[in-house]
């Protein structure tokens, strides 16, 4: 059975620090063309800009060729192709699988009908664990370690697949969370209980400035329009939170924000100049982390 990233669940905490420090090994050389040999096929069944280009790039710097699709009105899935036919044919020209799939559990779907390893470039509302595995990245390198952190997660903890992935790993490294959503957007139940069973200690509030003072992450997050099922819900909660440079003044030192991006309106422009933001370095990090879950999935000698 190939290795398959669809679950940051199926990375272990040692598994997790050796792709970061792989992610820093690609950072100091990023020129490596170990998998000449090798097809990298990339799937997108929902728009991206930053993980879809980010892994292409990733694999362009391994020395991979990169096949595939970021318009599915392309393909003949438009003519009633399966998810289940669609993978059989690319695994049959590629030694990698990159998949984004509205649907949750459609990226576990396929590594179940792949004979190449797979990756989920995000299912849904469900998971993004190499989005996760750039912000661990991310936090590693802005704060020297990822113990005993604070962060205050914001925004959209219903639908956010990126939130859903970074609590899980961010668990096996002893921090303290605060969400802070309105009532309609807040974390679900799972994820509480997923905190509640190893004692990861957290809070809830609705107040965007509760957790600026203590925080060491602010992970701003955008409220995610094409989950909603009721768009009279969405306009309610779109402007829910707006991050700007004033709220910061009392900030630790040490503090960044991150975001996966795209940003709607939950970081005014003015932050971007701050010593506290993080974000585009962060999409930037996403290279190299894509580079290391590439050649672990690859098998890097
Ligand atoms: N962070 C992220 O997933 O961005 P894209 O949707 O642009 O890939």
């Amino acid at each position: 059975m190939p290795r398959n990233l669809i679950s940051i669940q199926d990375f272990s905490k040692d598994e997790i620090l050796e792709v970061l420090k792989m992610a820093a090994e690609f950072e100091k050389n990023p020129s490596q063309p170990i998998f000449r040999d090798k097809v990298v096929a990339s799937i997108f069944f929902e728009p991206s800009t930053r993980t879809r280009l980010s892994f292409e790039t990733a694999a362009n710097r391994l020395g991979a060729r990169v096949i595939g699709f970021s318009d599915v009105g392309n393909t003949s899935v438009t003519k009633g192709e399966t998810i289940k036919d669609t993978i059989k044919m690319v695994s049959n020209y590629a030694d990698l699988i990159i998949i984004r799939h509205p649907l949750e559990g459609s990226a576990r779907y396929a590594s179940e009908v792949s004979p190449v390893p797979v990756i989920n470039a995000g299912d849904g509302s469900n998971q993004h664990p190499s989005q996760t595995l750039l912000d661990l990245y991310s936090i590693q390198k802005t704060q020297g370690s990822l113990d005993n952190l604070f962060i205050n997660i914001v925004g959209d903890l219903k639908y956010g697949r990126t939130v859903h992935s970074l609590l899980q790993a961010m668990s096996h490294f002893n921090p303290r969370f605060l969400f802070t959503a309105p009532e309609e957007l807040k974390l679900p139940n799972v994820y509480k209980e997923y905190l509640n069973n190893r004692n990861i200690p957290f809070e809830e509030t609705r107040n965007l400035m509760d957790g600026i003072r203590e925080s060491d992450i602010i992970y701003m997050t955008r409220v995610q329009k094409e989950r909603f099922t009721d768009p009279i819900e969405y306009e309610r909660v779109k402007n829910i939170y707006s991050l700007t440079i004033s709220m910061l003044e009392n900030a630790k030192p040490n503090m960044k924000i991150l975001h996966p991006l795209p940003r709607v309106n939950e970081i005014a422009l003015d932050v971007d100049n701050s010593d506290h933001a993080y974000y585009f370095d962060q999409a930037k990090n996403g290279v190299f982390t894509r580079m290391a879950i590439i050649a672990k999935l690859l098998g890097k000698n």
